[in-house]
C-alpha cells in the first residue's frame, strides 16, 4: 500500500518506519525542513531505542521517504495518516489547528476512495468534524473515508510497542474501511478492536486517564504507607498478582510526566466539562500527581532544613522516564526549580537528556558527564529518573563519594536491605526511611 503520514514526531515517525518495515511504501511529511533533511540522512530527531537502525534499513531499501511538501504523496496514497501534535491550550483543551490544517491539505489532494486515518489524540467527535470539513466546507465530491486509529506507543519502547502492541484500535463507519485498515496492519499479527470512530477516540483518552489513575492511586497508597509503616513496594506486588488489577503502572514515585498523561488527563476533564460532566475523579488524579513533587521537596526540607543554602544537591536523571531524552512535564524540572529557590547548589546528571534539560533548568545548575562527578562532595542526592545506570550505581559508592550519604530516591530504585547494608541514609517513596542512626 502507499501510505502518506503528516507529522514526523514520535507517533508519525515510529508508525512510518514500522509500516515501511512491513513492506508498505511510506512517505512522511513534516513542515520542519531541517528535521526532514536529517531524517533523509537517517538521523532521527529524538533518542528512541531501535529507531535509527529501522530508519536506516528502510531508507536503504527505499521504502520510506521524507518531504516538506505532502501534496504529491497525498495524491497517490491509499491511506493518509494524521500524526501531528495536539498541544495543550491554556485551559487544558487540545489544540486541533494542526490536525485540521493537515486534514484540509489531504482533503484537497487525496484520490477518490482513499482512507484518511487520524492517529493524533483528538477529542471525541473530531473525525466526524473532519468528515464535515472535507465533504462540506471543502466541497469535495469524491469519497474520502475518515477513520480513527489511536496510538498507544510509549516513549523508550516505541518500536516494540508498535510491532507488539496489545491491540490495534480502529474506528470507522463502514466494514470496508475497517477491513482495509486491518489489511494494512496484517503483517503486525496483532489483535484488532474494530469499532465506531467516537468509541475509538474515547478508548485512547480513557486508557491514558485510567493508567494515570492507577499511578495516582498508588501514590496516595504510598503516602498512607509512609504514615502507617507499610511498604508500598510489597503492597504493589501483592495487589498486582490479582489478575483483575495487574502488576503494571503500580509504581509509586514523584508522579507521571511526559507528553501524554498530563495533557490527555487535562483534555479529558475539558471534554467531560463540555458535556456537563464534572470528572471529579480525574481532577483528583491530576491534583495528586502535582502534589507528589511537593511531598518530595517537603521530605528533603524536613531532613536538611527549610532553607537549603549551603547544600550541594546532585540530581540523578532528568528525563520524564528512562530511555528517552524527553523532558516534557518531567518532574525533575519543577523539583530543580524548587530546590534552587530554596537556595541549594545543584549539580545534575542524565545519560541523554542534559542538553534538552539545560534550556529548562535554572542557569546555575552544573552538568556532569558521570554519576561519580555529580555525587562527589554532595550533601544529598535526588534520584529523579530510574535510568539503568542510576539503578545499578552501587549504594556504597555514594558513601565513598559524598560529603554525607543522604539519598532521596523518587523512583524507589533500591531495596531497603541494600541501603541498610551500604550504610547510607535512604529516603524513598511509600517506605520507611533507612538511616545508619536508626540501625
Ligand atoms: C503513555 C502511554 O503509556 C502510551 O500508551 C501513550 O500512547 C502515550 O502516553 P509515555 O508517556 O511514553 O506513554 O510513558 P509511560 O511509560 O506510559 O509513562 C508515563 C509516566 O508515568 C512516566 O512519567 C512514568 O515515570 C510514570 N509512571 C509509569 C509511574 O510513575 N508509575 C508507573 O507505574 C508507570
Amino acid at each position: 500500500m502507499k501510505i502518506a503520514i503528516a507529522g514526523c514526531g514520535y507517533v508519525g515517525l515510529v508508525t512510518g518506519v514500522c509500516l515501511a518495515e512491513a513492506g508498505h511504501e511510506v512517505t512522511c511529511v513534516d513542515i520542519d525542513r531541517s528535521k526532514v533533511k536529517r531524517l533523509t540522512q537517517g538521523i532521527p530527531p529524538m533518542y528512541e531505542p531501535g529507531l535509527k537502525q529501522l530508519l536506516k534499513r528502510n531508507l536503504e531499501q527505499e521504502r520510506i521517504h521524507f518531504h516538506v511538501n505532502g501534496k504529491a504523496a497525498y495524491e497517490q496514497a491509499d491511506v493518509l495518516m494524521i500524526a501531528v501534535g495536539t498541544p495543550q491550550q491554556a485551559d487544558g483543551q487540545a489544540d486541533l489547528q494542526y490536525v485540521f490544517q493537515a486534514a484540509k491539505e489531504m482533503g484537497i489532494a487525496a484520490k477518490s476512495g482513499a482512507v484518511l486515518v487520524v492517529k493524533s489524540t483528538v477529542p471525541i467527535g473530531t473525525c466526524d468534524q473532519i468528515d464535515r470539513v472535507v465533504h462540506q466546507e471543502l466541497g469535495r465530491n469524491e469519497p474520502l473515508y475518515i477513520a480513527s486509529n489511536p496510538e498507544f506507543l510509549r516513549e523508550g519502547s516505541a518500536i516494540s510497542d508498535t510491532l507488539r502492541a496489545d491491540r490495534l484500535v480502529i474506528g470507522a463507519e463502514t466494514k470496508d474501511v475497517l477491513d482495509r485498515l486491518e489489511e494494512m496492519y496484517a503483517d503486525f499479527h496483532l489483535p484488532f478492536v474494530k469499532t465506531d470512530r467516537k468509541s475509538a477516540e474515547m478508548i485512547k483518552y480513557a486508557s491514558n486517564a485510567f493508567l494515570a489513575t492507577k499511578i495516582s492511586f498508588m501514590n496516595e497508597i504510598a503516602s498512607i504507607c509512609e504514615r502507617t509503616g507499610a511498604d508500598v513496594e510489597m503492597v504493589a506486588e501483592g495487589m498486582g498478582l490479582d489478575h483483575r488489577i495487574g502488576p503494571s503502572f503500580l509504581r509509586a514515585g514523584i508522579g507521571y510526566g511526559g507528553s501524554c498523561f498530563p495533557k490527555d488527563a487535562n483534555a479529558l476533564v475539558q471534554i467531560a466539562g463540555h458535556v456537563s460532566h464534572d470528572f471529579e475523579l480525574l481532577k483528583a488524579v491530576i491534583k495528586v500527581n502535582n502534589h507528589q513533587r511537593v511531598c518530595f521537596i517537603r521530605t528533603i526540607q524536613e531532613r536538611l532544613g527549610a532553607k537549603l543554602e549551603g547544600n550541594r544537591i546532585a540530581l540523578l536523571g532528568l528525563s520524564f522516564k528512562p530511555n528517552t531524552d524527553d523532558i516534557r512535564e518531567a518532574p525533575s524540572i519543577p523539583i530543580a526549580h524548587d530546590l534552587h529557590q530554596l537556595g541549594a547548589e545543584l549539580v545534575a546528571y542524565d545519560p541523554v537528556a542534559m542538553r534538552q534539560a539545560a534550556c529548562e533548568l535554572p542557569d546555575s545548575v552544573q552538568f556532569t558527564q558521570t554519576i561519580e562527578e555529580a555525587v562527589k562532595g554532595a550533601d544529598a542526592v535526588c534520584i529523579l529518573t530510574e535510568w539503568s545506570d542510576i539503578q545499578l550505581f552501587p549504594l556504597h559508592s555514594y558513601k565513598d563519594l559524598m560529603r554525607q550519604p543522604i539519598i532521596f530516591d523518587g523512583r524507589n530504585c533500591h531495596s531497603l536491605q541494600e541501603a541498610e547494608q551500604a550504610g547510607v541514609e535512604y529516603h524513598s517513596i511509600g517506605r520507611r526511611p533507612v538511616s545508619p542512626i536508626f540501625m
